[in-house]
């Protein structure tokens, strides 16, 4: 309900009859501003640092990109399809002495250049967030963060979202409220996994993990040559996997980071508290991982 009635806030702060609803000609979309404190509140939920480039796909007058360079002292992209708001914002990051990390461009946001982007920020329309997920998985690096305000992606569920309270966004949206939403893109894990562990004082084993991945949604199995072992929790954040798997009367928790075709990490248990190393290389989909 309260996101129905943001839908129709924004679609009237967009000059559009809120009859004709949310579905738009996706090569254009009117401007918006976000307020300054939710453009503060947008960087800090994507913890943006010095280390970052962020990308505000529809820059608008470019506060967001100033902000993330004067504030998180962050290198970025603007892009804007309307030549006079792009010229605006190169004039408005001079004017803040900003000009040497930040550039805004003339572009479509669909044809835009994601390759150095470690952070996505958006203020644009439902369709135009669906129209762009499959963009943002496929062309964004593991750990990358996108931030949006008001409007989220259906498939994809953000990994954190929070609501501010913003009395000036009445006027424009019809609603004080601002929703936030935060996700990070995951590595890619979906497939086979070949791991030789020893579990405690055994002897090492090979174990065929088997992962079933939509986005930062993962479902496990295990397999070694005696049968299955009990795995839970698996978890994709970035590159960071996470997981437990149960030998015997013991539980051991799997942390590591995914390296391209390569997993590797430590595993410990209440029993064996010392990280014991592991690895695992991701078998080839005309392969199988021998189990002996
Ligand atoms: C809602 S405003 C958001 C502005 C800014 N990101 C902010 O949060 O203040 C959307 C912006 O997207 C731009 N825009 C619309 N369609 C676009 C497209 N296909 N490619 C790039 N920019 C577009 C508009 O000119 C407008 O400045």
């Amino acid at each position: 309900m309260i996101r129905v009635k943001i839908r129709l806030g924004l679609v009237v702060a967009f000059g559009l009859s809120a009859a004709q609803g949310p579905a738009q000609d996706l090569s254009k979309l009117p401007y918006v501003p976000t307020p300054q404190v939710v453009v503060d509140q947008m960087l800090k939920l994507a913890n943006v640092t010095a280390n970052d480039f962020v990308v505000d796909l529809g820059s608008g007058d470019g506060r967001m990109i100033i902000s993330a360079a004067k504030t998180f002292k962050a290198s970025g992209l603007g892009v804007d399809i309307d030549p006079k708001l792009v010229e605006l914002s190169n004039k408005e990051a001079k004017a803040q002495g900003v000009e040497q990390r930040v550039k805004f461009i003339e572009q479509d946001m669909f044809k835009a250049d994601l390759s150095k982007a470690t952070v996505v920020t958006l203020y644009v329309l439902p369709d135009f967030m669906e129209k762009l997920r499959p963009k943002l998985i496929a062309e964004l690096r593991p750990g990358a963060r996108i931030v949006a305000h008001d409007y989220y992606m259906t498939e994809w569920h953000p990994d954190r979202h929070i609501e501010l309270t913003v009395p000036e966004k009445k006027a424009a949206n019809g609603t004080d409220k601002a929703y936030l939403y935060l996700w990070v893109v995951p590595s890619r894990i979906g497939g086979d996994w070949c791991m030789n562990f020893a579990f405690g004082a055994g002897k090492p084993q090979w174990i065929v993990l088997s992962f079933n991945q939509q986005y930062q949604m993962v479902a496990a199995a295990a397999e070694t040559v005696i049968g299955p072992l009990p795995i839970e929790s698996p978890a994709i954040k970035g590159d960071e996997i996470d997981f437990f798997l149960t030998h015997g009367a013991a539980k051991f928790r799997f942390s590591g980071k995914v390296y391209g075709d390569k997993l590797e990490g430590a595993a410990v248990s209440a029993s064996s508290p010392k990280p014991v190393p592991w690895r695992a290389h991701k078998v080839p989909a005309d392969r199988k991982c021998v189990l002996r």
